[in-house]
């Protein structure tokens, strides 16, 4: 069974909550995925590996713990993931970035892989994939099975809400990736969409409708 971490903050509820407000325009909806992003990759990302470097402090040498290892790689689900990066990036400013496209049906709410641009020595990198919304998990679950094909084998994927289907879905289909959440939601409406979630992450990102 997968690792599925709820992180528990209180800004990062308060701001999911003013995510989710109808009355939330564009501008002040791209700036909270961004700010709560940040948030979640700083407990996502707790157990990165350090090392210790040789450093000299204006008073003597020492030995200090900076981040070890291949620079990790952001690979957000476009659209929507594209809002999470930045916020991401804030933290890990020299990271890779890849890309995957896909988008939902409309009437089977499966997804379509239209896009796939991953960096290079994918199997060396700790994989971070996000998506604002995890719902039937179809998404997810395609784009983690993408990426494995690719050789990717130590990945995180980050989600701002999810619904008890999506995690199910994931976490059976995935059970070797950790899954970090910002809130549980209760369900899946008949349109597939999360209840009672925020709507569509793209659209409300973009300005699109
Ligand atoms: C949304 C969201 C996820 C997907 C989740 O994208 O950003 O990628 O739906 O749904 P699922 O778990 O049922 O697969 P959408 O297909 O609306 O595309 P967009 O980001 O381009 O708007
Ligand atoms: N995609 C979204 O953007 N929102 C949902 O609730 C479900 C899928």
């Amino acid at each position: 069974m997968a690792d599925v971490h709820y992180i528990d903050h209180p800004l990062i509820k308060h701001k999911i909550t003013m995510l989710r407000k109808e009355s939330t325009g564009n501008m002040e909806f791209r700036k909270l995925v961004s700010e709560i992003s940040m948030l979640m990759a700083y407990e996502t990302l707790s157990d990165l590996p350090t090392r210790d470097e040789e450093i000299r402090t204006p008073i003597e040498e020492t030995v200090q713990p900076v981040l070890d290892g291949k620079k990790p790689a952001v690979i957000p689900i476009l659209r929507a993931g594209l809002g999470m990066v930045d916020g991401i990036l804030a933290l890990l400013p020299n990271a890779k970035v890849g890309h995957i496209g896909m988008f939902r049906d409309e009437e089977t709410h499966k997804p379509h892989a239209y896009y796939c641009k991953l960096p290079p020595f994918i199997e060396d990198r700790l994989i971070m994939v996000v998506d604002p919304m995890l719902a039937t998990g179809g998404s997810l679950c395609d784009a983690v099975d993408e990426i494995k094909k690719q050789g990717g084998r130590n990945i995180k994927c980050m989600c701002i809400i999810a619904s008890p289907e999506g995690v199910k879905a994931f976490t059976e289909r995935h059970p070797d990736v950790e899954l970090y959440l910002g809130a549980l939601d209760r369900c899946l409406n008949s349109d597939c969409y999360i209840c009672p979630g925020l709507g569509d992450a793209g659209d409300r990102i973009f300005g699109t409708k």
